[in-house]
């Protein structure tokens, strides 16, 4: 039977009566993001589909539009000329197929190549008993037809687990498609979610294809023996500076989110040699980045900030839910790889047209016993960047003090004895109040530089020229807004302060 277009149609209709007459309660909200990326209602995870089409980029993501909580799948989609200003766009797909789960877990992740004029998207279809690859396209970029083909690709090789098959991610290389799909050989997590941390080994699938709807597989790209994790969600592959990266979100690797591996791909054999294993950001809320290339040969990605009760420290309540939104997007990032294998990411430049209230703070010493109070836009919406003479530094500890009032805080710590950053949401307001430490390179080096966004809940850090970041969320009370920087066992050299405060994306 062929794809019913007058019922996908109305089924999207009825996404966007309900986003109608809930959108202006929601936008009032102040823990709604100023300038990150979010559904106008209901929640959102992954974003993906990351293209430039006729001049435009193109940004779909996970959503499920009637509530706060993660339901039936759709996606979202919104257009945007700068990476920065995103114009929401009717819902692009609603699950309408049994193949594509309108009954089930509905329309999942996937992503999007232009073939002949047209944008093509692939996605998973979450059905009752399986997941399976699935393809629509369009001419004009808003409206889309499922393939008549569908599912162009239904079976996981054997010893996999059809209900966990899914993510793809397709591009084109010399006459051939290729497709990665995350897999795992063991108990699938949506069919028994407490054994998603034990079970299985995950294994990134490769696919390839000369008209992209004929699939044919070609091998594991790479294969767990435990250390890669369980389920290697959201799988991307793709060529930078010389070598291939290989980012994905792995299950049942406790703290550590999304992996890249760079290493070197053998197109004969379909397996990819990493030499070195890295964190694409270490916060609590990143998870699920999408790789895209745009016009200009950047290598961009973009996450989504928020986690999964399969995390540890998740429990599976969103401090947002019952207000009938979750979930953001970071910045787009652009990345490269470093000589030594590892990646680095700053934000896209394209942010810097967000700036106003510039302020400059000379160079000066802090002393431990005098918190150095600055300001920064509102406080709360704004850009900080600092950097201190290590060599002139006897302090143990350089801490910030963010968002602060009397009840709340929020701590990011750079602990130079220790060799760690630590971010401490403990007193920031959160369900999940919890510190998250990581490696800092910067501690034996005579330089720190910390580059920190601050939007109404998200935090994000970088630091270590790009090499170590973090994201987090924080649900703090909008007026805690002071700021301060501090020293532990000692005094800091800072070199220099800029502040700036961020103007708000978000069309009235
Ligand atoms: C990752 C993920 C994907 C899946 C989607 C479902 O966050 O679990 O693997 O396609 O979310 O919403």
């Amino acid at each position: 039977m062929g794809f019913n277009a007058k019922w996908h149609q109305e089924k999207i209709q009825r996404v966007e009566e309900y986003v109608a007459q809930h959108k202006a309660e929601i936008a009032q909200h102040p823990w709604r993001e100023n300038y990150h990326f979010q559904t106008p209602v209901g929640w959102m995870n992954d974003p993906h589909g990351l293209i430039q089409f006729q001049g435009k980029f193109h940004l779909f993501y996970q959503h499920h539009p009637f509530s706060g909580k993660w339901g039936t799948m759709h996606w979202g989609h919104a257009i945007s000329k700068d990476l920065i200003h995103w114009e929401h766009q009717p819902e692009a797909l609603a699950p309408s197929e049994d193949y594509d789960g309108w009954e089930g877990g509905g329309i999942f992740t996937g992503s999007a190549i232009e073939h002949q004029n047209e944008l093509i998207l692939y996605y998973t279809g979450c059905a009752k008993d399986r997941q399976v690859q699935c393809m629509a396209s369009s001419t004009d970029g808003l409206n889309f037809i499922k393939s008549d083909h569908n599912p162009v690709l239904s079976d996981p090789p054997a010893g996999i687990n059809p209900h966990d098959f899914r993510d793809p991610k397709v591009w084109k290389q010399g006459d051939i498609w290729y497709m990665v799909t995350g897999v795992t050989d063991g108990v699938s997590d949506l069919i028994e979610p407490s054994n998603s941390q034990k079970n299985g080994l995950g294994k990134v699938c490769l696919h390839r294809s000369k008209n992209l709807k004929n699939w044919e597989f070609v091998n594991y790209l790479v294969e767990s023996s435990g250390e890669l994790g369980t389920m290697l969600e959201c799988p991307n592959f793709f060529p930078l500076d010389g070598k291939w990266v290989l980012m994905y979100s792995p299950m049942g690797l406790q703290e550590r989110q999304v992996v890249y591996l760079t290493g070197d791909f053998d197109e004969q054999t379909g397996k990819f040699h990493w030499q070195t294993m890295g964190s694409v950001d270490l916060g609590f809320d990143y998870y699920a980045p999408q790789h895209f290339r745009d016009d200009q040969g950047r290598n961009l990605i973009m996450a989504w900030v928020g986690s999964w009760p399969f995390m540890p420290w998740c429990r599976g309540e969103y401090d947002t839910s019952e207000l009938g939104w979750y979930g953001s997007l970071t910045l787009p990032r652009q990345i490269r790889l470093c000589p030594d294998g590892k990646l680095a990411s700053e934000p896209v430049q394209e942010v810097e047209q967000l700036r106003e209230q510039e302020q400059y703070y000379a160079p000066c010493v802090i002393e431990e016993a005098t918190p150095f109070s600055f300001t920064a836009g509102d406080g709360v919406h704004c850009e900080i960047i600092a950097s201190f003479d290590l060599s002139e530094t006897s302090a143990q500890q350089i801490v910030f003090r963010l968002r602060g009032s009397a009840e709340q805080e929020t701590k990011l710590e750079f602990d130079l004895a220790k060799g760690e950053m630590i971010f401490d949401r403990t007193r920031s307001g959160n369900i999940s109040a919890l510190q998250r430490k990581c490696p800092l390179e910067s501690a034996s080096q005579p330089q720190l530089t910390v580059r920190i966004f601050m939007d109404s809940i998200s935090i994000e850090v970088f630091t270590d020229n790009g090499r170590t970041t973090m994201t987090n969320n924080i649900f703090s009370n909008p007026e805690s807004n002071e700021l301060s920087i501090s020293t532990v066992g000692g005094r800091t050299r800072l070199l220099g302060l800029r502040t700036f405060g961020l103007k708000s994306t978000v069309i009235a």
